[in-house]
């Protein structure tokens, strides 16, 4: 386990809520912010701030080598060849955006995604769909909330174009195995996105070791500020592939008549982009690296595990997804809706989510329309799991 001293890097974690002190359980929503990234935000703002790649003066050199000197940071956590595959987005949903407005799909083509979906990585697949006649097809969900391998088996195919997984489910916590499936789906063929939201902050993330084509997730899920992600795409189709945004920094030479672009990642950079919070996801990510995400890994490993246990001792408990899961824990009570149940235990101080999040198809299939999720970073502890699980029992007591 990580010593409980972690917490105290995180000054949000020491104010109380109702009264309460704070058990934020809510991190699959957001994650809290330590002080280097807090500092590294303010750091910014406060010696740095210019805008960059555009002008000559001093602050604007330091500014754009600070920016590059993150995507050099983020580049070598995620393994990649080169900077170059690294693109600053606003988050995970605009990096999937991105990918579904530069593929070209005709009629006929098939994108397979899977249940466990966030909105994010249905949506956005649903527009490309409906402006290309392609047709989105689905990798069913078991009972145990994994994916159907034999429906997988089955529904790849020679016009499956693009294949858009999520790794780790933000509903279930369930671990999709994506290396399996990207190795299927490569030999197919197929092109294939992989939303690390959900994954990235609990585990290792390499993306030559993985073989997806494009990777994307929000900084904000690991401790970094909202308003900033990545999409990392193979170098080689970030070259070939058309731009989305048009604008400044996206470009080489413009006149009225035509526009050449710029290389990757500033062909799909147009616009002054968040620098604060590139430097602050780099910040974020040293932060995590210098605790270790194996270590991280086994001590939400822990907790969760512990949250499973308690969890399943409480009478008319049903938890979702499979034993072994990674970053939430999501269930219902009989007989008690989850909103009254998140509305009560946040009365005792215990922060935790409600509702379908953002996965209704996902809820659909189990016939509900949501849980109560629990979600861990490397800052909860196993007082923080005693306390969800006794606020619980005490909920419980009052709404029964
Ligand atoms: N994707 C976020 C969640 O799961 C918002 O809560």
């Amino acid at each position: 386990m990580l010593p409980a001293s972690v917490k105290s890097d995180f000054p949000i974690l020491s104010r109380t809520v109702n009264g309460k002190p704070l058990v934020y359980l809510d991190n699959a929503a957001t994650t809290q912010k330590p002080t280097a990234v807090l500092d590294a935000s303010r750091h910014y703002y406060e010696h740095l701030n210019s805008n960059i790649h555009r002008g000559t003066h001093y602050l604007a050199r330091a500014a754009t080598e600070a920016h590059e000197q993150a995507r050099l940071t983020i580049a070598n956590h995620l393994n990649a060849a080169t900077p170059d595959e690294v693109i600053f987005t606003s988050g995970c949903t605009d990096s999937i955006n991105l990918v579904s407005n530069i593929l070209h799909l005709e009629p006929g083509d098939e994108i397979l995604i899977s249940t466990l979906e966030h909105h994010s990585n249905i949506v956005p697949w649903q527009m490309l769909a409906q402006r290309s006649g392609a047709k989105i097809v689905v990798i069913p969900c078991l009972e145990e909330g994994t994916l159907d391998p034999v429906a997988f088996h089955n529904l790849l195919s020679a016009k499956t174009r693009i294949m858009a997984l999520t790794w780790v489910s933000n509903a279930f916590g369930t671990i999709v195995p994506v290396e399996d499936m990207i190795a299927r789906a490569k030999q197919n063929g197929t092109l294939v996105l992989i939303d690390a939201a959900q994954a990235l902050p609990h585990m290792a993330v390499d993306v030559r070791k993985l073989g997806a084509d494009f990777i994307t997730f929000s900084g904000h899920k690991i401790y970094a500020p909202t308003g900033i992600g990545i999409l990392w795409g193979r170098l080689d189709l970030l070259q070939q592939l058309p731009p989305w945004r048009g604008g400044g920094e996206m470009i080489k030479e413009v006149t009225f008549q035509v526009t050449t672009y710029n290389d990757p990642p500033f062909k799909y950079e147009a616009g002054t982009p968040n620098i604060e919070g590139a430097i602050a996801l780099a910040a974020a990510i040293e932060y995590v690296d210098g605790i270790g995400i194996g270590e991280i890994h086994s001590h939400e490993s822990s907790l969760i595990q512990a949250a499973a246990d308690a969890l399943k001792g409480i009478s008319g408990i049903r938890l979702f997804g499979p034993a072994h899961r990674i970053g939430a824990i999501s269930f219902a009570i009989d007989g008690i809706h989850h909103y009254d149940l998140g509305t009560l235990i946040d009365q005792m101080g215990v922060a935790v989510r409600t509702g379908h999040h953002c996965c209704q198809p996902l809820m659909a299939r189990f016939g509900i329309t949501g849980t109560t999720r629990a979600s861990f970073a490397l800052y909860n502890t196993l007082e923080d799991v005693e306390a969800l699980v006794s606020a619980i029992k005490k909920a419980k007591l009052l709404l029964s």
